[in-house]
C-alpha cells in the first residue's frame, strides 16, 4: 500500500511525532511506503511531496516542535475547485489512503474529501482541544504546560507590584487553556469565550480581592474572550480574515484599559500567543500523538475510511469524521463552575 499524510492549519507540538508513528507503523508493520504532501492541501494541489522513510531521521521526530511537512490553511473554496487536481496527484503518486493531521478545517475539509469517495482516516491536533468525539488532542498539554508556568511566574511580580495581571492565551472558540491553566495556576479568574464577561464583575471581584488585603489579582483570559452584550464595555471590531476567521482585536488590552479607568488600579497584560504552540511536546503529548499515529496507520490497512482517531478515556478508538466535525467541543458550564470557586 501506499500511504499520504500531510499536516494542515495551525502547528502544534507533537504532529512529528504522529509523522514517525505513521511512517514506522506503515512500514515496519504493513511492508507499505509513506509520502508526504508539503504544506497542508497545497501540497496535494501543486504535487509537492517527499518520500518517508523509517529510519533514524524518521526517529529523531518524536521531539522535534512544528511539522517538517510545513503547514497551512487553505480555503475550502480552493479545494473544491481543486478536486480534480487533488485525485490526479492522489493517483500520480499512488495513494492509496490519505492521512491528513488538523484541527476544525482541515478535518472539515477531509469528512468532504471522503464523501467525495477518496479514502481518507484523520487526525485530529489542535492546542485550543476543541476537536468534537475526542476527549483530548496533543499540543493541547504543551500548552498548557507553558501557559501554566508563565503564570506561576507572575504570581511573585504581581504581587511584589500589589498589580492586577492579565494573561491572554489562545483560545478562539473554546476557553480549554484558559480554563486549565487559571486552575493549575490558581488564577483569581478565568475569562473564556463560552462564558461572556461583564467587566463590572471583573472589576468587583479585584476591588473585593484587594479589600481584604490581598496583594495581587491574576486574570487568564483567552483571547476569544467577550464582554456579554449588556455589559458596559464592547470590544473594537476587527472584522474577518481571508478564511472568515474573526481577526481578534486584543481583548487583554482593552479589558486593561476599563479595570484601570474603572477602579484605579494598576494593571499589566502579558500575551503568550505562539509560544504556547512552540517547541518540543510534553511526555503526554509525545504519548498520545504517538498512540494516534499508530492507529491511524492500522485504520488506513484496515480499510476504516472516513474515519478519525480519538481519545476515550484510556483507549485510542475510531469515530465518523462526519460525528467529530459536526461541532466544536466547547467548555461546558459545569467546568467552568469548577474555575469559578476560586475566583476573586
Ligand atoms: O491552532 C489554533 C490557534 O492556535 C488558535 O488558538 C489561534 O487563534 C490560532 O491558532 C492562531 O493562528 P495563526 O497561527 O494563524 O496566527
Amino acid at each position: 500500500m501506499r500511504i499520504g499524510v500531510l499536516t494542515g492549519g495551525g502547528d502544534c507540538p507533537g504532529l512529528n511525532a504522529v509523522i514517525r508513528a505513521v511512517v514506522r507503523t506503515s512500514e515496519v508493520r504493513y511492508g507499505s511506503a509513506v509520502v508526504g504532501f508539503l504544506d497542508g492541501w497545497r501540497g496535494l494541489l501543486e504535487d509537492r511531496r517527499v518520500h518517508l522513510a523509517a529510519d533514524d531521521r524518521n526517529d529523531r521526530l518524536l521531539t522535534k516542535g512544528g511539522t517538517i511537512l510545513g503547514t497551512a490553511r487553505t480555503h475550502p473554496d480552493q479545494l473544491r475547485v481543486g478536486l480534480d487536481q487533488i485525485r490526479q496527484t492522489l493517483d500520480d503518486n499512488g495513494i492509496d489512503v490519505l492521512i491528513p493531521i488538523g484541527g476544525e478545517g482541515t478535518l472539515t475539509a477531509a469528512t468532504w474529501l471522503s464523501n467525495e469517495g477518496v479514502p481518507v482516516v484523520g487526525v485530529p491536533k489542535t492546542i485550543d482541544n476543541d476537536i468534537d468525539c475526542t476527549d483530548l488532542t496533543f499540543g493541547f498539554d504543551t500548552a498548557l504546560e507553558v501557559a501554566t508556568g508563565a503564570i506561576d511566574r507572575l504570581h511573585s511580580t504581581a504581587e511584589s507590584h500589589q498589580r492586577v495581571m492579565l494573561v491572554e492565551v489562545m483560545g478562539r472558540h473554546a476557553g480549554w487553556i484558559a480554563l486549565n491553566s487559571g486552575i493549575a495556576s490558581g488564577a483569581h479568574m478565568v475569562l473564556i469565550p463560552e462564558q461572556p464577561f461583564d467587566v463590572e464583575e471583573v472589576c468587583r471581584q479585584v476591588k473585593r480581592r484587594f479589600q481584604r488585603g490581598e496583594k495581587h489579582f491574576i486574570c487568564v483570559v483567552a483571547e476569544g474572550a467577550k464582554p456579554a452584550d449588556d455589559s458596559a464595555m464592547s470590544l473594537r471590531e476587527g472584522g474577518v480574515d481571508e478564511f472568515g476567521h474573526e481577526r481578534f482585536t486584543g481583548v487583554a488590552h482593552q479589558l486593561a484599559i476599563e479595570i484601570e479607568n474603572r477602579i484605579n488600579k494598576e494593571v499589566r497584560v502579558t500575551v503568550l500567543g505562539h509560544v504556547q504552540r512552540g517547541g518540543t511536546p510534553t511526555p503526554f503529548d509525545r504519548v498520545l500523538a504517538t498512540r494516534f499515529g499508530v492507529n491511524a496507520a492500522d485504520a488506513a490497512h484496515n480499510g476504516d475510511y472516513g474515519m478519525m482517531v480519538s481519545l476515550r478515556g484510556e483507549e485510542i478508538g475510531l469515530v465518523p469524521l462526519a460525528e467529530a466535525t459536526k461541532q466544536l467541543k466547547l467548555v461546558p458550564e459545569s467546568r467552568y463552575r469548577d474555575a469559578a470557586a476560586f475566583f476573586g
